[in-house]
């Protein structure tokens, strides 16, 4: 179940500059002190070959939560959104890219790894916009077996979910390396009062009674533009009803549905929680319902909301 490719970039967005790729270095004493307040975003665009264009999905609110991410970080930031946005479509155009895209933007502060601690804010930062081709997972026969967790999610005043920090995947992959060794796909991952949020790299919704259900965005979770996307389209395309509450550890053993939501992972369905089968152990037809719409949408199949696409090849700024 592979995310990445293995294939690399011609060229990578360092500080303003469109550079060949490997050229993009860093000395090794930098990096143990890079991630531990560094920013990340994790956004697709997704090409339309009838109509020979690239779309990146919802770029304008991937940046904002980018630059909400900084500011809670309080690093400096030398960049406008219109400016990073430029420098996504300059930096795919640049790649000559006619398929998928995976595109990461990122973020640390400069310094040495003596300097770990050393909390200034507005202290000089290093961005980066990386970009590789991705393989989708939109495989509907792969539903995860996965189980409830015991390491609990992170929250607010711990470290906020909210926040798209690099360490933040700590307190997932300990969740994701522990389900693995006990023979799971994946987990989920309860918050410290015992509700459920969401998996180490995606959001999860549950359908009960014909009902979606979302653990809201105060449910230690990542405020996913996927989640929001998918709400969206229940109300308008799908006419299915939702409903964003808090949600409890045993509504998963007895949910219609189960599946994850994230740009990554796209829509995943879930075919058993803690051995219990989902359903009949199948993707259910709200999963496969939604997954169908957005993946009409995302790639421009389904024209409503260009708002929500931007065009790399036809783009004017
Ligand atoms: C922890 C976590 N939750 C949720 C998501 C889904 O967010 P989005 O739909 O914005 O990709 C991600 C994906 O990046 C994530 O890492």
């Amino acid at each position: 179940m592979a995310i990445y490719t293995e294939e690399l970039a011609d060229f990578i967005w360092r500080n303003g500059q469109i550079i060949p790729w490997a050229e993009a270095t860093i000395h090794v004493n930098a990096v143990g002190h890079a991630s531990v307040a560094g920013i990340f975003e994790g956004i697709k665009a997704y090409w339309n070959e009838e109509q020979e264009e690239l779309y990146v999905f919802r770029l304008e609110e991937h940046l904002e939560r980018f630059l909400n991410s900084i500011r809670m970080v309080r690093y400096g930031c030398a960049y406008s959104p219109e400016e990073l946005h430029r420098a996504v479509v300059e930096l795919l155009k640049a790649n000559r890219y006619r398929r998928g895209v995976y595109i990461r933007p990122y973020i640390f502060q400069k310094g040495l790894v003596r300097e770990l601690l050393q909390a200034e804010p507005g202290k000089a930062t290093e961005l980066i916009i990386d970009s590789w081709p991705f393989a989708s997972y939109r495989d509907m026969s792969q539903a995860l077996h996965v189980c409830v967790s015991s390491w609990t999610r992170i929250s607010d005043n711990v470290m906020p979910p909210r926040l798209k920090c690099f360490s933040n995947y700590h307190n997932g992959r300990l969740a994701a390396m522990d389900a693995v060794v006990a023979g799971y796909d994946w987990p989920i991952m309860l918050d410290d009062r015992g509700k459920v949020t969401e998996g180490p790299g995606a959001c999860l919704l549950l359908v009960r009674g014909g009902t979606v259900i979302a653990p809201p965005v105060t449910s230690a979770i990542l405020e996913s533009v996927t989640r929001d996307t998918i709400l969206t389209l229940l109300e308008e395309t799908l006419e299915i009803p939702f409903e964003q509450r808090e949600v409890d550890r045993t509504e998963l053993y007895v949910a219609e549905e189960v599946f994850f939501v994230g740009t990554g992972w796209e829509i995943m369905p879930v075919a058993s929680v803690d051995r219990l089968p989902v359903g009949d152990g199948k993707p259910g037809p709200v999963t496969l319902g939604i997954a169908e719409a957005y993946r009409k949408v995302v790639s421009g199949q389904d024209e409503r909301h260009p708002e929500w696409r931007t065009p790399v090849w036809s783009a004017e700024r």
